[in-house]
C-alpha cells in the first residue's frame, strides 16, 4: 500500500528492505568474480561525492548535459508538448531539470522519484520555492520496480519519463532493455522517455573521466566499503583496497573494481571473506553507445528513437523516444 507522508511525499512501501544489506554483500562477495551493486555507492556521501565527480574537469557527462539543455532545450519544450506530466527518474541534477521545466508548456505535475528520502525532500523545497504553480508530486521509491504513480491534478495529455545523466548505462544491456520496457509501461500509448546517454568516443577521454586527478572517483568508490563498515559492521580496511576503472573497447562500457592491495581477511557478519593480492571486484558499469547501439537497444523495449540531440562533436545525446507502434514507418 502507498501511504503519504507529512511532507506530501508519497511513500511506496515496495522498496528494498535496507537491514537485508548484510545478505546482499555476502551473497556479492561468494561470487566468482566477486561483486558489489552500485546502487551502494549512494549514501549521503556518496551522492555528495558524486556531486563533486559532476565538477571535476574530467568528467565531461555532466558538463556536455548541461551545455544540450542550454542549447536545445526550447526544442526538447517543443517535442514533448503541452500538458505534459514529467516523471523524473532519480531526484536527479537540480540545474538540468530546472531547465528543462522552464521550457516545458503548461506541465501538469511534476513527479520526482528518488529512493532516498532527504534528497527527494531537498529537491521538492527547492523546485516548490522557484515553480510556485507547479504541482509537484514527489515519490519516494526504487525506480527500478514498479510504480505506482500519484493521480494528477489533471489530465495530462501525456507522461514523459526523464532520465538524465546516462544513468541508462550503469545498467546491464538486459537490464537496460527491461527497464525501457518498464518505462515504456508506465508512460502509456501517448508518452515518451527524455534520456541522456553517453556516447561512444576516444577511450583516453572516457577513462580519464573515471580517474579524475583529483581522486575524487576514488573516493566516491572506496566510500562504499566505509558505507558497509558502518552500516554491517564490517572491517574493511579502505587503504588497504584501491579504485581501478578501465574501458573495455570489446564491450563499450567503463568497468570500475576495486582491488584489494594485498591478501587480506575481511569480516562480514559471521563470514570471513578472503581477498588474494590484486584481486578485484565489481562494483559498476557504465556503458557508452554509438547512436546505433542505442537505438538498437531502445527497439529490444518496443521503443524508437523520435528525435536526438548531440553536440558538434558528439559526445553526449539527448534523445526523444516513443512507442515504435506509433511511428509511421
Ligand atoms: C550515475 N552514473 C551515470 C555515473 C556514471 O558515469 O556511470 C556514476 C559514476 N561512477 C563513477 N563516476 C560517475
Amino acid at each position: 500500500m502507498s501511504s503519504v507522508q507529512p511532507c506530501g511525499v508519497s511513500d511506496d512501501d515496495r522498496r528494498p528492505p535496507v537491514n537485508d544489506l548484510l545478505e546482499i554483500a555476502q551473497r556479492g562477495l561468494a561470487l566468482k568474480p566477486k561483486r558489489l551493486p552500485s546502487w551502494l555507492f549512494y549514501d549521503e556521501r556518496g551522492s555528495a561525492l558524486f556531486e563533486r565527480i559532476c565538477e571535476q574537469p574530467e568528467y565531461y557527462l555532466t558538463r556536455c548535459e548541461i551545455a544540450l539543455m542550454d542549447e536545445h532545450a526550447e526544442s526538447i519544450a517543443d517535442t514533448l508538448g503541452s500538458d505534459v506530466r514529467l516523471v523524473e527518474y532519480g531526484s536527479g541534477n537540480a540545474l538540468k531539470t530546472r531547465m528543462l521545466l522552464q521550457h516545458l508548456h503548461e506541465p501538469v505535475a511534476y513527479v520526482p522519484v528518488e529512493i532516498s528520502p532527504e534528497p527527494l525532500r531537498q529537491s521538492v523545497v527547492r523546485l516548490a520555492r522557484e515553480f510556485p504553480p507547479l504541482p509537484v508530486q514527489p515519490l519516494c521509491a526504487d525506480f527500478s520496480r514498479p510504480l505506482r504513480l500519484p493521480i494528477p491534478p489533471r489530465a495530462p495529455r501525456r507522461t514523459v519519463v526523464y532520465f538524465p545523466g546516462s544513468t541508462i548505462g550503469n545498467f546491464e544491456n538486459r537490464e537496460a532493455a527491461a527497464l525501457l520496457r518498464k518505462m515504456r509501461n508506465e508512460m502509456g500509448d501517448a508518452g515518451g522517455i527524455l534520456i541522456g546517454v553517453d556516447l561512444k568516443k576516444d577511450h583516453a577521454l572516457i577513462e580519464a573521466a573515471y580517474n579524475d586527478r583529483a581522486g575524487v572517483t576514488a573516493e566516491f568508490t572506496l566510500n562504499m566499503l566505509a558505507r558497509l563498515n558502518r552500516e554491517i559492521g564490517s572491517n574493511f580496511e579502505l587503504s588497504a583496497f584501491a579504485h581501478r576503472a578501465h574501458y573495455n573497447r570489446m564491450a563499450g562500457r567503463i568497468e570500475t573494481h576495486i582491488v584489494s592491495r594485498r591478501e587480506q581477511q575481511v569480516k562480514l557478519g559471521r563470514l570471513n571473506v578472503a581477498f588474494r593480492e590484486d584481486e578485484a571486484m565489481l562494483v559498476e558499469y557504465s556503458c557508452k553507445y554509438s547512436l546505433a547501439d542505442f537505438a538498437a537497444l531502445a527497439a529490444r523495449a518496443g521503443l524508437a528513437v523520435l528525435r536526438t540531440w548531440t553536440d558538434p562533436a558528439q559526445m553526449f545525446s539527448l534523445q526523444y523516444l516513443v512507442r515504435a507502434s506509433t511511428v509511421a514507418r
